[in-house]
């Protein structure tokens, strides 16, 4: 497998403290679809295929699994552990305890450290995973900074103990991150939220840009097998886009590889999911050559929808009006 990909020409990208990241990952969320193991044995064959970053979560429920594949690669000699980008990130019933989520997930991974350490939801509003759509805790409450710089904190604690290398966020605004931006002693390395062609969130993304805050592209291909929770009628498929067909045909490739090839060219790193091998090896194949052109990245800009996949209903809390409310699109966080 390894062969078909010529590592020195998959992207990176540098991050605030000047040191190069893979530029694409690969996700692991089993999406209420795909199995621990399912997963896991894709981990193993996409180290062994080169990918070098993996984003993992204690809420995927698959870490131990994951973990024993990480053992046995770095056992094998396949790579060592300082090869390898590992992220994760704390659950919101584990705000209150963000280092005992952290030594589980180390423990977990079998990896030592964390390279990547996110807060995966800025509120620590719990739902079981695999939850309906209509199901609300009555603990939910709205976003507070006090509440979300307390959880931050303890990230940079874990930085100063060397539990983890750089903090994440993830699912911020632009309001909510004006509010704590400030108050932050270390300063996080990335952003993970939802960018795909039909939802570019290009205000946001060049906010975090400019605070030499890398984006990480979750959904990068419109996650056409996401939860049952998050389909709407109304959703558009970004790799059934006319647009994303023709530029497809152009490079004799799946539109999910254009999506990846927009997304990387633009700044952010994609972290597509698949369990099939020749998906996620062409996934990271695909940004060793064959560019898009600027003229197809200009189209691919005129395809955005405001295509939001990860509503999030179910985080929402008593008196909110309906998910909008969580995305604070007004430019005033939402209370
Ligand atoms: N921070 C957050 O809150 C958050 C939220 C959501 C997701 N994430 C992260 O983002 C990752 C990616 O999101 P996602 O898994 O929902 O969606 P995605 O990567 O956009 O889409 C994954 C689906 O696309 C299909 N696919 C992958 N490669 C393909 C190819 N080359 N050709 C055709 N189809 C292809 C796969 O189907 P097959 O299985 O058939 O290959 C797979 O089920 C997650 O795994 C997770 O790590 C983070």
């Amino acid at each position: 497998m390894a062969e078909f990909v010529d590592l020195d020409k998959v992207p990176k990208v540098k991050i605030y403290t000047g040191e190069e990241i893979p530029g694409i990952g690969m996700g692991t969320f089993g999406s209420d679809r795909f199995s621990a193991k399912e997963v896991s044995d894709a981990v193993a064959g996409a180290i062994r295929c080169g990918y070098r970053m993996f984003d993992c979560a204690a809420c995927y429920g698959n870490e131990d699994q994951i973990g024993q594949v990480f053992k046995e690669a770095f056992e094998e000699g396949v790579v060592e552990r300082k090869d390898l980008y590992i992220m994760t990130k704390v659950w919101n019933d584990m705000h209150e305890r963000v280092e005992e989520s952290c030594r589980k997930s180390i423990a977990d991974l079998q990896c030592e450290y964390i390279d990547m350490f996110f807060i995966h939801w800025p509120f620590p509003n719990y739902h079981a995973p695999g939850c309906d759509v209509e199901s609300r805790n009555p603990d939910s409450r709205p976003f507070s900074v006090e509440e979300f710089i307390h959880t931050y904190r303890q990230c940079e604690e874990l930085v100063e103990k060397g539990l983890i290398r750089h903090i994440g966020i993830s699912n911020l605004t632009i309001p909510k991150l004006e509010a704590v931006l400030p108050l932050m002693k270390i300063m996080p390395a990335a952003c993970e939220f939802e960018l795909h062609p039909c939802f570019q969130q290009q205000e946001l993304f060049d906010y975090i840009a400019a605070h030499n805050i890398q984006p990480i592209g979750y959904m990068p291909l419109g996650s056409p097998k996401r939860p049952e929770r998050d389909i709407c009628q109304e959703d558009i498929a970004d790799m059934e886009m006319p647009g994303m067909v023709e530029i497809a045909k152009a490079h004799n490739c799946h539109p999910a590889l254009v999506a990846l090839k927009w997304a990387s060219q633009r700044g952010q790193i994609p972290i597509p999911f698949s369990v099939h091998e020749k998906n996620y090896v062409s996934n990271l194949k695909c940004l060793t050559e064959d560019p898009l052109t600027e003229e197809e990245m200009a189209v691919i800009a005129t395809l955005e929808r405001n295509n939001r996949l990860v509503k999030g209903q179910v985080f929402l809390w008593e008196g909110a009006k309906d998910w909008h409310d969580l995305w604070d699109e007004d430019g005033v966080i939402v209370k």
